[in-house]
């Protein structure tokens, strides 16, 4: 693991190793595919962040005939949330009936994930799960609750694995945390 990280002028150390994340990954699976046995969900992932974690996770739930469809939103600029949530693309058509279960990268202040629960239930799903990589409940301004959760962390700012700094940094294969001085 690389020790630290430096992007736009900030500098990020190591937080949670790739074997760790992996290890996390499949106790969510493995709790998804109990949970759904004898349904067939469709994962909605969210874009952009939850793109590497919607992968290996769907790769870890064995489940062949599960479907996955991607919606885009976007709350954060630089390392805060703006509180104004905005969907750039759309939730597919054939929603209803289904068992949907959104994929999301992190749950902060939860205003993303409620706006898309309530956005999603207009499509009269059959039901609405909720899968995240990282939770950071103390940020929370909702009281949502995600059902599945891979990592709850205190509030602070993020990289890696999917997760952002104004586009950049998704590559990183660990979660890094802003380094605070
Ligand atoms: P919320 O609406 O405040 O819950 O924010 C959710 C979205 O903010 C997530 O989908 C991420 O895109 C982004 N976000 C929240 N915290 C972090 C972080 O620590 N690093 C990178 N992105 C974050
Ligand atoms: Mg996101």
């Amino acid at each position: 693991m690389e020790k630290i990280v430096k992007v736009n002028g900030m500098t990020f150390v190591p937080f949670i190793e790739e074997a760790e994340i992996r290890k996390q990954v499949s106790r969510v699976a493995s709790e998804i595919r109990r949970d759904y046995e004898g349904k067939t969900p469709l994962f909605l992932c969210v874009l952009n962040g939850a793109f590497v974690f919607a992968a290996d996770l769907l790769r870890e739930t064995g489940m062949n005939e599960s479907e996955i469809s991607f919606v885009r939103y976007k709350s954060y600029e630089g390392t805060g949330s703006t509180g104004n949530v905005k969907q750039l693309i759309g939730l597919p058509d054939d929603i209803e009936g289904k068992d949907v279960i959104i994929i999301e990268d992190i749950v902060d202040t939860g205003l993303t994930a409620e706006k898309m629960v309530a956005d999603l239930r207009e499509k009269n799903p059959a039901s609405v799960g909720f899968v995240t990589l990282l939770h950071k409940p103390v940020s929370s301004k909702t009281g949502f609750k995600p059902d599945y959760v891979a990592f709850e962390i205190d509030p602070r700012f993020i990289i890696g694995y999917g997760l952002d700094l104004d586009g950049k940094v998704r590559n990183l294969r660990d979660i890094y945390v802003i380094k605070e001085d």
